[in-house]
């Protein structure tokens, strides 16, 4: 099931990474020059500024450019301009402070021409269980992309929810949005309810505000409240809503569990500023312009 509003027309044009440091993706790349050298006669670097972005066409770092463009990640992007694999205007480029101006400048990998990036894609799914939150999944199992299809963009999740939880994710072909948002230092908030097994008491609960370790590192402080418990079966069921503001493996389960309440059930609500607000589990839809210009701000 999907809806689809319509795109953020505001989108800015970046693509995500992943590629290996050693081998750039070719997306973003056009195809090889015959003779495999540069253009005899090219046009200088253009002037820059430091402070200029993308937005003002002025000229970005390079890796920054690279993995706008969906050639590398910014870190891959990095060896491949270290490896000297990297011209702008003909001149090979080995700092990692050099700029360029997309699509201004000729940007060369391998001597592959660097397209212009298109405008990225911003996704919200409500995951239903049962779906691994990967682009591919070596098992074999259901992937969340299978819940998405039709989508020309190379988008990939922001973070990552169980198998087994419900809820909000983004996807984004945006790497550069992706990677702040999932950075512990920008205090993103996610809002998960949980429905754990009996009933936390008041010490519990503060226990799990100021944190509990995790493979010897304690968790954030978060917020913790306590909701409605519900007496059905043989053993009362407490629904929790927890906000963390860090994302490790399994946290809010690892939480609850190690202070005797197991998860019973849990789904993400509320990302940022984003919130499910009336999304059908296992339904998506783009983000509207304001929602990315919210959480960009949210970044800084
Ligand atoms: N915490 C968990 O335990 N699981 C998730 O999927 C997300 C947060």
């Amino acid at each position: 099931m999907k809806s689809r509003p319509s795109r953020p027309s505001s989108s800015r044009p970046r693509r995500p990474g992943g590629a290996r440091p050693s081998k750039p993706s070719g997306r973003g790349l056009a195809s090889s020059r015959p003779g495999g050298r540069p253009a005899a006669k090219v046009p200088r670097p253009t002037a820059r500024h430091a402070d200029e972005t993308p937005e003002g066409g002025g000229a970005i770092r390079l890796q920054k450019l690279l993995s706008m463009s969906g050639v590398a990640s910014r870190r891959a992007a990095e060896v491949l301009i270290g490896e000297g694999r990297v011209t702008v205007n003909g001149v090979t480029v080995t700092t990692l402070g050099a700029k360029a101006t997309p699509g201004v400048d000729d940007v060369r990998v391998d001597d592959r021409r660097v397209k212009a990036a298109p405008p990225a894609r911003y996704i919200m799914l409500n995951k239903p269980k049962g779906y691994v939150t990967t682009r591919r999944d070596p098992q074999k199992r259901r992937t969340v992309m299978d819940l998405i299809g039709g989508i020309r963009e190379y988008v990939y999740p922001v973070g990552r929810l169980d198998f087994d939880t419900e809820g909000l994710l983004i996807l984004t072909s945006d790497g550069d949005l992706a990677a702040k948002l999932t950075h512990p230092r920008h205090d993103v908030p996610r809002v998960y309810e949980a429905i754990v097994t009996g009933v936390p008491d008041d010490e519990t609960i503060d226990i799990l505000r100021r944190g509990v370790y995790l493979d010897d590192r304690r968790t954030r402080e978060a917020g913790v409240t306590r909701g409605a418990t519900v007496h059905t079966g043989r053993i009362p069921t407490t629904k929790l809503i927890l906000t963390l503001f860090e994302g490790r493996n399994r946290q809010v389960r690892e939480m609850c569990a190690q202070v005797g309440h197991p998860v019973r059930t849990l789904q993400r609500v509320r990302y940022g500023s984003l919130t499910l607000r009336g999304l059908p589990v296992g339904a998506w839809r783009d983000l509207t312009t304001d929602e990315v210009e919210k959480l960009r701000e949210s970044v800084g």
